[in-house]
């Protein structure tokens, strides 16, 4: 049986006064969760969250991890690094790291590779663009984006990462896939998992990021492969953010 993990993904947003108003509010409402919560804050503040989240059941997360492990890598933050603030995720492939940032499938695949190596856990992330959807090329765009990230890992790795369908269509413009839209392609990447790895594969979890709000998260947490989200601008509002992980349990 998987559980349900709902992770925020802060961006590039917040100061130490708004994180603090934001942590409070999460301590406050989060701590009783049947879901797994996670929030995924900016580097310079894990510092800050760390304290903030200690003992809340609230877990730690980056976005995103250099693929080496150190040394002359100007800006870059190693896993290791993230480990020592007591990061447990990070998110890896971001389509917002793929987009500004040229990152290809095999440098996200080196970058979950950093993070496992340490005992993080990667938060994968996939998704097709709008023109890719309209083309019918979903399936086929996803599942090499997928295949090509896996086989940067060991197959006994796969059930230590957890996988984020992303449509790139969906993130901050209020337009959210369907839950049986979302639902089709959930099915396709466990269908990938489980050819890399058959038993590992019923046990990861995939969570669906693009506009998951209050309002739609329990419908899209009800179908059988979409196992938790990862939430952008509504994780920046603490009754938000709650009201999805109550959507959750
Ligand atoms: P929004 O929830 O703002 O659409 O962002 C989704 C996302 O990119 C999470 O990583």
């Amino acid at each position: 049986m998987r559980r349900t993990l709902i992770a925020g993904n802060w961006k590039m947003n917040g100061s130490l006064e708004a994180n603090a108003i934001l942590l409070r509010g999460l301590q406050a409402g989060a701590g009783s969760a049947e879901a797994d919560v996670a929030v995924c804050v900016p580097a310079p503040y894990l510092a800050q969250a760390q304290v903030a989240l200690a003992g809340t059941g609230i877990a730690l997360g980056a976005q995103d991890v250099s693929a080496h492990a150190s040394g002359a890598f100007t800006g870059e933050v190693a896993a290791s690094m993230l480990q020592d603030f007591g990061c447990q995720f990070v998110i890896v492939g971001h389509s917002e790291r793929r987009t500004y940032h040229c990152e290809d499938d095999a440098l996200v695949g080196q970058k979950a590779r950093a993070a496992l190596a340490v005992g993080l856990t990667p938060i994968v992330c996939v998704g097709e663009t709008a023109g890719q959807r309209d083309a019918g090329r979903t399936g086929e765009i996803v599942s090499a984006q997928l295949d090509a990230i896996l086989d940067a890992l060991e197959s006994s790795d796969i059930g230590r990462i957890v996988v984020a369908y992303e449509p790139v269509w969906a993130i901050g413009t209020g337009k959210t896939a369907t839950p049986e839209m979302a639902q089709e392609v959930h099915g396709l990447i466990r269908q990938r998992l489980a050819s890399k790895n058959p038993a590992a594969a019923a046990g990861v979890q995939i969570l669906y990021g693009g506009s998951m709000k209050p309002d739609n998260a329990r419908e899209l947490l009800a179908m059988p492969d979409i196992d938790g989200g990862l939430v952008g601008g509504a994780a920046l509002k603490a009754v938000d953010f709650i009201a999805i992980i109550e959507a959750a349990g």
